[in-house]
């Protein structure tokens, strides 16, 4: 789509290890494009290191400074807009975005969400796909709207469950978000996959085929 590497701005609240596999990507030259930026919502964030030592330009916008959720989009899109990003990727960023911000970037924001969506958006998905005795549990790559967890889907990866151990199995669900993140933001990147009137669309038929990507099925 773009003769140029895509512009990328990454938000990001906690440890970082989708941005470490997103920055893995692009030196490894799976994604053409460059994180112009990371932004944290939170100072002691472990992204933030992971940014530094790859020598990424790092910035945080504390929410806590701001008394409405309304005031920190203002100052977080202030802080976006002169990298004119082609894709936003929130990596753990627990925030939810307002309306407005979410028109400013309309069609390039994406999230990774731990569960297979629709079900359980929010928090503890691993807890209660275990406690609902689910065989199969996974990842989701979405386009954002203003509701939590609910836009259009990009691709989503498998598994099946055979822990009762929630940390375990959490540790299983990163190690297919690392594939499949990167590999979504890489499709977006090189113009084959984008988002119109709320409709994932593929320009490239190949990945049509593969939206239910990397089951690993064990
Ligand atoms: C991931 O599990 C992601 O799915 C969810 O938040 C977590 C972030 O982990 N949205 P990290 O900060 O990338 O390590």
């Amino acid at each position: 789509m773009w003769n140029r590497r895509a512009s990328i701005v990454i938000l990001i609240s906690g440890n970082g290890s989708n941005l470490q596999a997103i920055i893995d990507a692009i030196s490894n030259k799976q994604i053409n494009g460059y994180i112009a930026c990371v932004i944290s919502n939170n100072e002691s964030a472990y992204g933030l290191e992971r940014a530094k030592a790859a020598n990424i330009k790092n910035i945080i916008v504390d929410h806590k400074n701001f008394p409405s959720r309304e005031g920190f989009d203002k100052a977080l899109l202030k802080k976006i807009e002169p990298f004119s990003p082609d894709i936003i990727v929130l990596a753990g960023f627990m925030r939810i975005l307002s309306q407005t911000f979410i028109e400013k970037f309309e069609g390039k924001i994406i999230n990774i969400h731990p569960s297979l969506l629709p079900k359980y958006p929010g928090l503890n998905t691993h807890d209660q796909a275990i406690k609902a005795k689910d065989k199969i549990h996974g990842v989701t790559v979405h386009y954002v709207n203003e509701h939590l967890d609910s836009g259009a889907i990009c691709a989503q990866s498998i598994l099946n469950i055979k822990t009762s151990n929630p940390v375990e199995l959490e540790h299983e669900v990163h190690m297919l978000e690392y594939k499949i993140y990167p590999e979504v933001i890489s499709w977006i990147a090189r113009g084959d996959m984008r988002i119109n009137n709320n409709k994932v669309t593929f320009l490239n038929k190949d990945i049509e085929n593969e939206v239910i990507i990397f089951e690993d099925l064990r």
